[in-house]
């Protein structure tokens, strides 16, 4: 193929995966290339990965989803519902946001392209926001990461290792259990929000590491924070809790769950993505006074990928202005969660696995979700789909994220179309409703 000549996906995937059906090709798959680049074919895959990469298009995409990937929705038409976003908040058009991400980068660019272990001085404008950030959750110090994934990656390998038995909620986020990987500890799974269960395996395997979300991602969940805090403090445990989906929707000012139940004194780490309701492309880790500098020199992810940008670093600080000051909008939020909540839950969705803005239909087969986001999406509904291995095999669910800037007609509009469908749906089939009927708690094995 020469120079300007457009490329189309199917040509390359072709080439590289030699023997894979190439997926269909659709005009906007052209991409153009450089000129002066020569695309040579790859190097044809050694059977083990093509085996691997062939039994994914087969076993998944063929089988299991019936030739259509299964993030393949449609797309929205304007003023259909699009739940899918966790900017719970609705800031993510804020004004006073953008205008200070504008004026950092005009003023900076893209500043130093580099790694945050070369920034250590106090006044670096990082550390001072890393303090403010802190402070407002009431912890001693923090440290500012490059995603939430990366947050939750690099404390746990920097506070457990191979002999550290490492607790995690069978519901926590991947990154959590990643962590577990990175540090070569043993992860001992807990049964959804069951603090017996943890005490138990404590009394079997030893103090080690807690992990918990505060608000669990797949199914708007509560985490029995006190209960885990007095647990770890019996069997001197290390606790750290993810605040991802709490800190600036929970507490009057925005500070999170730990802070707000005034538990700030017995959970040690709290660790955050901040490309929820801050909005960014960023993590935090709130620690205990000492402890930030050992972390900057211990987690691999921020000694070895490079830090935050400048525009970044003033959208969270100015999102932060936000979350703290205008919180009629945690308010609003609160309001539409109940109503739409009261309002499934009258409809005989099972959603009692959940209490908070996250609300997820616990579905099971993967198929069985892709038409029940077919009929949403049919009737202008749309939420995201979460399967293996986000949760577990044939336990996918469809996941709707409320926010503050749904309008009373806009949840009314939700709450009339789910009750129409219905009978589309087959409810009645839902692994979630089989559970709800035999009195059973919510699944126990996603790790979203
Ligand atoms: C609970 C939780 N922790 C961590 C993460 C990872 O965050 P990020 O997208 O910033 O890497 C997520 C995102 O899905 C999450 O839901």
């Amino acid at each position: 193929m020469d120079g300007f000549s457009a490329i189309r996906t199917r040509e390359r995937t072709t080439a590289m995966l030699d023997v894979i059906s190439p997926a269909p090709a659709t005009p906007e798959t052209v991409v153009a290339i450089h000129p002066g680049t020569p695309r040579p074919a790859a190097p044809a895959l050694p059977e083990m990965l093509r085996e691997r990469v062939e039994r994914f298009r087969r076993e998944r995409v063929q089988i299991a989803w019936g030739g259509k990937h299964i993030m393949l929705g449609s797309l929205p038409k304007p003023g259909d519902l699009v739940l899918q976003s966790n900017d719970y908040l609705a800031i993510t058009r804020h004004p006073e946001i953008v205008r200070a991400q504008c004026v950092a980068l005009e003023a900076e660019g893209n500043g130093m392209m580099m790694s945050g272990i070369f920034l250590q001085h106090a006044e670096d404008p990082m550390r001072r926001l890393e303090q403010e950030l802190a402070a407002a959750m009431g912890a001693a110090e923090g440290m500012l990461c490059q995603s939430g994934y990366n947050a939750n990656v690099g404390l746990v390998q920097s506070i457990a290792d191979v002999r550290t038995p490492v607790y995690v909620d069978m519901l926590a986020h991947a990154s959590l259990w990643e962590g577990v990987k990175s540090a070569g500890a043993r992860a001992v799974a807990i049964l959804h929000n069951d603090p017996e269960h943890l005490e138990r395996q404590i009394l079997r395997n030893g103090p080690g590491v807690i992990l918990v979300d505060a608000v669990y991602s797949t199914t708007g969940a509560l985490c029995p924070l006190a209960d885990y805090a007095d647990i770890a403090a019996r069997h001197d445990c290390v606790l750290v809790v993810d605040e991802s989906h709490s800190l600036g929707t929970h507490g009057s000012r925005g500070e999170g769950l730990v802070a707000s139940l005034g538990l700030g004194d017995r959970v040690h780490f709290r660790t955050v993505s901040l490309a929820k309701t801050y909005c960014a492309r960023a993590g935090f880790v709130a620690c205990p006074a000492g402890f930030r500098e050992y972390f900057a020199s211990e987690s691999l992810p921020a000694i070895f990928s490079s830090t935050l940008l400048p525009h970044e670093l003033a959208g969270i600080a100015a999102a932060h202005r936000v979350i703290q000051a205008e919180g009629w909008r945690r308010n609003r939020l609160r309001q539409v969660t109940q109503r739409v909540r009261t309002a499934l839950t009258a409809l005989g969705y099972p959603i009692a696995n959940g209490t908070e803005q996250i609300i997820g239909f616990e579905i099971g087969p993967e198929r069985l979700t892709m038409h029940v986001r077919d009929v949403f999406e049919a009737h202008g509904v749309f939420g995201s789909i979460f399967c293996a291995p986000a949760t577990a095999k044939n336990r996918s669910l469809l996941r709707l994220t409320l926010n503050a800037g749904m309008s009373d007609a806009e949840a009314e509009r939700l709450v009339e179309t789910l009750s129409a469908v219905r009978g589309e749906v087959e409810l009645p089939d839902w692994s979630g409703a089989r559970r709800q009927r035999r009195g059973e708690p919510a699944a126990l094995e996603n790790v979203a």
